[in-house]
Parts: C-alpha cells; structure tokens; sequence
C-alpha cells in the first residue's frame, strides 16, 4: 500500500482529487467508484473547481456508488443518492444517466443487490474506486464481521456506525437500521483503490488497515492484499502509523 501523508483535511481533498483527475484526464470515459461521508467532500467541492474551469471534464465519466440506506428513494435529502447529487453531480458535466447509487427503495433487497452486481460487472468494474475508512475499519457498509462479503448485500448497521452518522439526521431513531451496500470482493475488483481518512477518530483504524492482520474483523484490512492502493491521509490519521 502506498501512503501519502497530507498535512490536514484541505490538503487530503487536494490530493485525492489530483489523483482522480488524473485518472479522467488519461481515461476520459473512466469507471468512478464512489464514495459519500464526510471525508470525501472536500475532494469532490475542489474537482467541481477544476471542472469549471475545464480542466477535468466528466462528460463521458461513469460512476457507481459504494452503498445506500435500505429505504430511502433517490430523492429522500438523507439518502446517498442525494448527497451525491448535491455534493458533485449537480456541480460537474457529468451525464446523470451514467451515475449509478445502489436502489434503496426497492424493498426486495435480493433483486436490488442482483441488479446492483449486474449492472456494476457489465461497466468491467471501477478504473479507481474511491473509499472512506470507518471508525470501526469499515469500508462501504461492511462491517465487522467473521468473514469477508462478496457482492452487492443487505447488511444491518452496528451501533458505532448508526452513532457515527447520527449526526446528519434530525434524531438517531431516524437513521435506517439496513443498508445495500458492494461487497469487499466487488470493491477488490477494482483496477486502483483510493482510501482517504483525516482525523483522529480514524487512527486506529488505518494503522489496523495498514499494519494490522488481514481479518474480516478490520474490512479495510483486506486491502493489503490489492496490488493498487493508494491511502491519502492527514497527519492525525496517521497518528499511530510508523513514519516510514
Ligand atoms: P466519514 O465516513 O467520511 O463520514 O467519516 C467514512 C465511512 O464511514 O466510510
């Protein structure tokens, strides 16, 4: 895994968006993983940035997203797809036919994970997924658990995690209970892999993702074993990390 140290937050949205520039500009018509949270906006504020300015052009871009809370339609404020549209589609070029979010208020979780798999294999997978990194090592919404996932599947949120994003809803009984989320397999399927965490909640984690044992029990821990990892992380994140 390759590290790059960022000195704070702004500095880490810098460069996780020079990475995924880069990748846009060498493949203009690229295959986005993407990821909603706090860490990632920052990010996707300074590519709408670029993207104004014509240097990053996502007109032929497609993108698929990490997860959505079981529940929700597209157009509920608090669900993923919303956050996306608000935080970067409506801010870039790109063609909303060609962004992808699991569907949430299909209530038959089989056929809304089976469609989500199908349609994310038929795009070949992502060229660059970008991920966040839960307090607990979560990546997407799989938790910690006695195995790894596959694909596209309902999971019930654990309690650190209906903690953690309580703070975007009116009141913690609102935050859904179940969300679709992509497998850890699907998420190795993809070509780079980008891992952003800033902050001192995060530290434990990414050195236990990092340095810590490959176990289901830290699902972030697995990508030690993708050949193509990049973590952008600030100082704080990196807190407990050797400074190699
Ligand atoms: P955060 O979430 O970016 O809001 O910290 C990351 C995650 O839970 O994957």
């Amino acid at each position: 895994m390759k590290i790059v140290r960022a000195r704070d937050y702004d500095d880490m949205s810098r460069k996780v968006a020079n990475i995924i520039s880069a990748q846009v500009i060498l493949k203009p018509d690229c295959v986005l993983g993407l990821a909603t949270g706090s860490t990632p906006i920052g990010a996707y504020k300074q590519l709408a940035e670029w993207n104004h300015k014509g240097d990053c052009d996502f007109s032929q871009v497609s993108t698929y997203n990490l997860d959505e809370y079981r529940g929700l339609s597209h157009d509920d404020p608090q669900s993923y797809h919303y956050f996306m549209k608000t935080n970067f589609f409506d801010h870039v070029n790109i063609d909303q036919s060609r962004t992808h979010v699991p569907d949430g208020s299909n209530p038959d979780a089989d056929a809304a994970c089976k469609e989500y798999d199908r349609i994310v294999a038929e795009a070949g997978y992502p060229d660059l997924q970008l991920l966040g990194i839960g307090n607990n090592g979560h990546i997407g919404f799989n938790e910690p658990d006695d195995h790894f996932s596959k694909g596209t599947h309902c999971v019930d949120l654990t309690e650190s995690t209906i903690q953690a994003n309580s703070r975007l809803f009116d009141r913690i009984e609102d935050v859904p209970r179940q969300a679709y989320t992509m497998g850890v397999q699907t998420i190795m399927f993809a070509k780079m892999i980008v891992i952003a965490a800033n902050g001192p909640a995060k530290a434990q984690a990414v050195y236990d993702m990092c340095y810590g044992p490959v176990t289901p029990k830290c699902p972030a821990s697995i990508l030690q074993l993708h050949d193509n990892v990049v973590v952008v992380a600030d100082e704080a994140a990196l807190a407990l990390c050797p400074k190699e």
